[in-house]
């Protein structure tokens, strides 16, 4: 990849328009929604201007965002000026619109927060820490939590002949995710019920609803564009049911909250963040995150399999186990799951503010950003972007094995961040981006220490991936 030195760039003014106030950011809304669909909308303005950086207005727009103004970054060089914390304002940057604190007790949660304000270090570091205490008991949970998803999966294999994967997939990271955090198994509560992923799925939908279309036929888009994107949905409407569940996070997760009012936040507060902690980051991302894994890797197809399996077994098998040390041995196993995190990274969207006026700049010329401006950033086509990768649009699983291709590593931007940086309390890089590559790579370690090979159907949802096992080969040999 040539690495532009930005000094030599051309300084240009960045193409694209809002169009007229409020008519503007509804006609991008129906573009992106329902005349073009997500990556068409970027890639026909990209193509427009001939610039992978440009103005546009974002989703939702009127009434739910003030402001739907936005310079969109779609390129790898671009796109990490959205990590830096001396540079941009994360501050209730969901999206243009926040969704109401009513969602989380009234509390502004951590994700929400930028790291100048105190309570971001005092929330980020107990959530670092509380990662840190419970690390032995990722992969022993983990693993049994697995065990059971493969039973599921199979018992309805054998009876329909194909197996959905996401249902069985929410169930799993819910509990795996809930018995993490607590301090004793919480099966005997509504914790672990069916209920409690309908709740979270629903609760989530809430909250990212304007972002979202439900892909109905044409004739609804104008009834849905306005109960989805034009007002936000109630939270009264969920009230009652997320104080049951709140309840048994602070019955059951008492050494975090002791933590954290030890820290100096009320017990209530903490125990909000801890619900959105468990709920919306770790499940959310979970449920988003591993079907577009098995996705990926079932298309890849039987000769990826094959060389997976080879590499899991023989480890596995000289290592006595799957631990820690095992893991770090299978190079392609890694380069598969990164490889996963970069075609489609699980959270597409990332938002900041300009704190000052800033020069930022892509490939081929120099910017000008003024302070308070809304930057936006559509990952899957920075990590996609052709002048970094080759064959970006391809899954290729032995992408970043070896020297040369961990080298590539910096352009993985999956946890809001450089694959090759670490979350800290100064910055808002997602502090279980170690586990959550370490939880793809024990999916597919437990995946080929069971079944040779397997195909998929995949699928879309409004914001992700299914993915419907239609074979699944036991192993033959070992
Ligand atoms: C499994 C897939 C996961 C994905 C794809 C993911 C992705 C992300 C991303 C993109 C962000 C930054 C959001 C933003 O500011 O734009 C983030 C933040 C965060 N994530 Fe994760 N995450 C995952 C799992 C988890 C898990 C398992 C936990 C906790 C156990 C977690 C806890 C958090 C927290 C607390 C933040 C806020 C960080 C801050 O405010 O500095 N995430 N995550």
């Amino acid at each position: 990849m040539s690495s532009p030195s930005s000094s030599n760039l051309p300084l240009k003014a960045i193409p694209g328009d809002y169009g007229l106030p409020f008519f503007g950011a509804i006609k991008d809304r129906l573009d992106y929604f329902y005349n073009e669909g997500t990556d068409e909308f970027f890639r026909t303005r990209m193509q427009k201007y001939q610039s992978t950086i440009f103005r546009c207005n974002m989703v939702p727009g009127p009434f739910m965002a003030q402001n739907p103004k936005v310079v969109v970054l779609l390129d790898a060089v671009s796109f990490p000026v959205l990590f830096d914390t001396s540079k941009v304002e994360k501050k209730d940057v969901v999206a243009t619109y926040m969704p109401s604190t009513n969602f989380t007790g009234g509390y502004r949660v951590c994700a929400h927060l930028d790291p100048s304000e105190p309570k971001h270090a005092i929330f980020k570091g107990l959530f670092l820490s509380t990662l840190a205490t419970r690390h032995d008991k990722f992969i022993p949970l983990y693993r049994s939590s697995l065990s059971q998803l493969f039973i599921d999966l199979e018992d309805e294999f054998s009876s329909k002949g194909k197996a959905y994967f996401n249902d069985y997939c929410n169930k799993m990271s819910f509990n795996f995710s809930a018995n993490l955090f607590c301090d004793r198994n919480p099966s005997s509560t509504i914790l672990t019920s069916d209920k409690a992923t309908k709740f979270f799925d629903l609760w989530l939908f809430f909250q990212l609803a304007p972002l979202m279309t439900l892909g109905l036929p044409k004739i609804l888009n104008f009834l849905e564009d306005i109960v989805l994107h034009t007002f936000p949905l109630p939270s009264l409407l969920l009230k009652c049911d997320y104080n049951k569940f709140y309840k048994v996070f602070n019955e059951y997760a008492k050494s975090i909250l002791d933590e954290a009012e030890s820290l100096g936040i009320k017990r209530d507060e903490a125990c909000h963040n801890l619900v959105f902690f468990v709920c919306f980051n770790s499940y959310g991302g979970m449920k988003t995150a591993l079907p577009a894994l098995i996705k990926w890797v079932g298309l890849a197809g039987e000769e990826l399999h094959r060389r997976l399996a080879e590499e899991i077994r023989t480890v596995v098998r000289s290592e006595g186990g799957v631990t820690f040390a095992a893991l770090e041995k299978m190079s392609l196993t890694k380069s598969v799951a990164w490889e996963a995190l970069r075609i489609e990274p699980p959270v597409a969207f990332q938002y900041a503010h300009a704190k000052e006026d800033l020069v930022i700049h892509n490939h081929d010329a120099s910017f000008e950003i003024k302070k308070g401006e809304m930057i936006f950033g559509y990952q899957p086509f920075a990590t996609k972007d052709p002048r970094v990768f080759e064959r970006p649009e391809e899954f290729v699983g032995d992408r970043f094995v070896g020297e040369e291709g961990e080298k590539l590593l910096k352009y993985v931007y999956w946890s809001n961040g450089r694959e090759i940086d670490d979350p800290t309390v100064g910055n808002k890089q997602c502090p279980a981006k170690n586990l959550v590559v370490l939880l793809s790579r024990v999916m597919l370690v437990e995946f080929f220490l069971r079944y040779d090979t397997f195909t998929v159907e995949a699928g879309t949802l409004p914001l992700g991936t299914t993915a419907t096992f239609t074979s699944m080969s036991k192993v033959t040999s070992s």
